[in-house]
């Protein structure tokens, strides 16, 4: 009985600190991507719009262009491309970012900023 527990333990120690480097990436940032945009955005193919565009091909493509959305002034054929340094402004501060846009969101927190960006940038692959 005493070495079950032991093992027992010893298994959810383990698990529980190896847990961060078991964890898939893309995974993460899918998560990641639906907590924070999922309220407003979907990321699959043909997976429609929300309240925003549909992402899924996102990355690489010029702002406010997605065939069918109606974006507002502030997007609407807005002359930049999404990428990677361009989505970190983006989601920083939306409003500061490009004022006039009706995408009200700020993400803090650089890490999640990476997740969601990373995964973005990992389905332009898959197009
Ligand atoms: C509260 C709803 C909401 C949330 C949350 C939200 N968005 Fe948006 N997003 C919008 C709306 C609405 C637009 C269209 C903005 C416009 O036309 O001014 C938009 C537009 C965009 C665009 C421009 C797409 C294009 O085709 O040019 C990108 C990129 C984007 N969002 C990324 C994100 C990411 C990444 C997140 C999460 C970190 C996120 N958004 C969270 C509502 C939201």
């Amino acid at each position: 009985m005493r070495m079950c527990w032991r093992r027992a333990l010893y298994t959810v120690v383990l698990f529980t600190s190896c847990s961060p480097a078991w964890a898939d990436d893309t995974d993460a940032g899918r998560k990641q991507f639906v907590t924070s945009c999922g309220t407003c955005h979907i990321a699959e193919k043909g997976g429609g719009t929300r309240q925003g565009p549909n992402l899924y091909t996102v990355y690489g493509r010029p702002a406010g262009t997605l065939e069918g959305f109606s974006y507002s002034a502030a997007l609407k054929n807005g002359g930049w491309v999404w990428d990677e340094a361009a989505l970190d402004r983006w989601i920083t501060d939306a409003q500061a970012a490009h004022p006039g846009t009706v995408m009200n969101y700020r993400q803090a927190n650089p890490a999640k900023r990476l997740l969601v960006i990373q995964y973005l940038k990992s389905l332009a692959a898959q197009n």
